[in-house]
């Protein structure tokens, strides 16, 4: 049966300059390299630059994604951004992106679903696409999240970082199988029951600020487990495919212990994961299509593979995606 299927067709990401070290937020807060690489597997992460934004960084990383992709950038119609701290409460950051890459047709608008962002705006992406709404799309994973962190809060700013990641989707015939290429099963979910063990405590309608982040990690990381290992489950049952098939682990990059925590459990041997926490940090929205960039550019996914994703974030929020590229 032939099926249109939503293909990545290329990807992208930036990277602020400025690297942040253990050592260096030592000398901030009450902490040491040895907890922070213990607890999280993180040793540095990048920091934005004053004057640099979240749209900038999403746009270099757009930028890199169409260009690889090799598409003329008018043939993309909606650019949807995930990010959870956008340049300004409105209008949505996904219009600046648009308007700089001189695109003045079609849909622009951001998503929010924290860190679960990416996989949320790939899953609407993959319908806009299938739906006739959209052919191409460019989607983004944009985060300046050390502005929303509190740089006297221990358990929570050793654990973030900044960045942008970027995909370019395109719709394609596909034959109905496993062995097409694209996004072959998205599996989303929220539970807003969980609201307090991670948010921010403002925001225009409540405090008329941005507020700080706050977290209960402890509780995150045990619902985290759980959570992300079914959203997985629900992928493999939908295709029919079990661990053996996929060929990369595109995880959202919250602590290497999750990470490998969650591998075991679906029993995925640690070499098909891919990490990029460790340099890092927790990017939220970003950290998917940066660690899925970094595989694709270093040449360990290549055309064919099997690339599963997945995240978990506030709200709570989570999903996973799995996708032939
Ligand atoms: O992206 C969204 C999803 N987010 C996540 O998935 C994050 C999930 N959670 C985690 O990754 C982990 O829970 C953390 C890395 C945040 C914390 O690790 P943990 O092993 O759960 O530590 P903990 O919160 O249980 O804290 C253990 C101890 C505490 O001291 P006491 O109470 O045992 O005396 C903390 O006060 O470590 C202390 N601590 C620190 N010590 C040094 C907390 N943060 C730090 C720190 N440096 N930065």
């Amino acid at each position: 049966m032939s099926v249109i299927r939503t293909v990545v067709t290329g990807v992208g990401s930036y990277l602020p300059s400025r690297v942040v070290t253990n050592e260096d937020i030592s000398k901030i807060v009450d902490t040491t390299d040895e907890w922070i690489v213990e607890r999280t597997g993180i040793h540095s992460r990048h920091i934005a630059a004053e004057d640099e934004l979240t749209s900038h960084l999403a746009l270099a990383a757009a930028r890199n994604a169409i260009a690889d992709a090799g598409i003329d950038v008018q043939e993309i119609d909606t650019i949807i951004l995930a990010t959870t701290t956008p340049d300004n409460t409105f209008p949505a950051t996904a219009t600046a992106v648009q308007a700089e890459l001189g695109l003045h047709h079609g849909a622009a608008f951001d998503v929010q679903a924290v860190c679960s962002g990416f996989v949320y705006a790939m899953t609407i992406a993959d319908t806009f696409i299938k739906t006739g709404q959209s052919k191409t799309a460019l989607v983004i994973g944009a985060e300046t999240f050390s502005r929303l962190l509190d740089w006297t809060d221990r358990t929570t700013c050793v654990l973030f970082g900044d960045g942008a990641g970027a995909a370019i989707v395109t719709g394609e015939q596909g034959a109905g199988t496993n062995a097409d290429r694209g996004i072959l099963t998205a599996h989303l979910h929220s539970d807003g029951r969980y609201k307090e063990k991670l948010y921010v405590d403002g925001g225009p309608s409540s405090t008329q600020s941005t507020g700080h982040v706050r977290m209960e990690g402890r509780e995150v990381f045990r619902h985290a487990v759980v959570n992300i290992a079914e959203a997985i489950k629900e992928s493999l049952e939908a295709t029919g495919l079990t661990a053996e098939d996929i060929d990369w682990f595109v995880p959202h990059q919250a602590n290497k212990r999750i990470l490998d925590g969650t591998a075991k459990r679906i029993g995925l041997p640690p070499e098909k994961v891919v990490m990029t926490v460790g340099e890092q940090g927790n990017t939220s929205a970003a950290s998917v299509p940066l660690a899925l960039d970094t595989a694709v550019k270093d040449g360990r996914i290549k055309r064919g593979d099997l690339v599963l994703l997945e995240a978990m974030g506030g709200g709570f929020t989570w999903g996973s995606l799995l996708f032939r590229f």
